[in-house]
């Protein structure tokens, strides 16, 4: 039988945290050998935020090293850069012409940012058709993203039921798949871990980095056990056997931080060691390897398209 599509993007956005790797990277590795799995930095997304060429460059390299460092074999997945195939940004134009201004401002990405007071740009406003594009471009069954982007999924579904209204059946309506097995991971100050918090536990810092996130976790004095270290240490040791730890040391918080600092570096150590083997020629290597799997596929899906729209003569 054949494996259904799945492709998922990741936004190239700054430095990988353990909040990401339990509630993204993790769960992706599980899933992702059940399908004909396509995983797409999407760069085009991340320049509605980044605006420093070199900061692009980079993030783009890391986001391959992370997936592949963490165990995803670029031989059983499509991995490949969004830019790398301009049939998204052409198809991603196309949707725009078949959706409204009032649909698209009701868009998370788009409405978060103007609820905060700040400033939209045109890439922001119309970034769920970029997103819908990546998706329905591959003929895509299911699409594993956090619940943050549930919304724009089914904007994906929207857009491929109108265009397939209007000009007859050309795309698959995809369907999302929540793959987080995981809550919300806490931050060091009890927030969601977020780079946007300057809260998080990097996934690929050294031992002293690990360590020095892990000691600055705030703990409430009065509890006996700190909640927000148990809530990460249960993310790594099964519960039994975090419980005698934590029933041994109550009150005493140093003992228990330095355990999980133990257990984040044992963790992490194998997966850091294997990032630093892959080389920015391998990921490139990679990546014009994915280009070239997606682009025929790219290519054939808009030539259908440029068709039903009429812009073939
Ligand atoms: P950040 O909040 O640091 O900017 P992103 O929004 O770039 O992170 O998230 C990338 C992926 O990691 C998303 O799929 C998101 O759901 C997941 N993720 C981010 N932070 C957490 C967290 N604290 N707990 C669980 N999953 C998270
Ligand atoms: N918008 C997604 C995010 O910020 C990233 C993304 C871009 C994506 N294109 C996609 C996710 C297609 C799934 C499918 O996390």
């Amino acid at each position: 039988m054949q494996k259904k599509r799945l492709l998922t993007g990741v936004q190239p956005s700054g430095t990988t945290h353990i909040g990401n790797y339990f509630g993204a990277l993790k769960p992706f590795v599980a899933a992702y050998g059940d399908y004909e799995s396509m995983l797409m930095v999407a760069d085009y997304h991340a320049l509605t935020t980044l605006k420093d060429p070199r900061e692009v460059r980079d993030n783009v390299l890391n986001a391959v090293k992370d997936y592949i460092a963490i165990g995803v074999d670029p031989k059983r997945a499509t991995i490949f850069q969004q830019s790398a195939i301009p049939e998204h940004t052409e198809l991603a134009w196309i949707l725009e012409c078949q959706v409204t201004v009032p649909f698209l401002m009701q868009a998370h990405a788009y409405k978060d940012k103007v609820a905060k007071g700040l400033e939209a740009n045109a890439g922001l406003f119309c970034y769920p058709m970029l997103m819908a594009a990546d998706i329905l471009l591959y003929d895509t069954d299911v699409v594993p993203v956090g619940a943050d982007q549930r919304q724009h999924v089914e904007y994906a579904r929207e857009a491929a039921a109108k265009f397939n209204a209007a000009y007859g059946d050309t795309f698959k309506e995809p369907e999302e798949k929540i793959l987080r097995s995981v809550a919300i991971v806490p931050g060091t100050d009890g927030k969601k871990m977020s780079k946007s918090y300057g809260n998080t536990i990097p996934l690929f810092g050294n031992a002293d980095e690990i360590h020095k996130a892990v000691m600055g976790i705030l703990t409430d004095s009065k509890g006996e056990s700190p909640e927000n270290v148990y809530a990460i240490h249960r993310l790594i040791k099964d519960e039994t056997e975090i419980a005698s730890l934590y029933k041994a040391n109550k009150g005493k918080y140093k003992v228990v931080k330095e355990a999980l600092a133990a257990d984040i570096e044992a963790l992490v150590a194998p997966m850091r060691e294997r990032r630093e083997s892959i080389s920015d020629a391998d990921v490139i290597r990679i990546l014009k390897d994915g280009a070239q799997k997606a682009r025929g596929q790219a290519e054939a899906k808009m030539k259908i398209v440029r068709e039903k729209v009429g812009v073939t003569i």
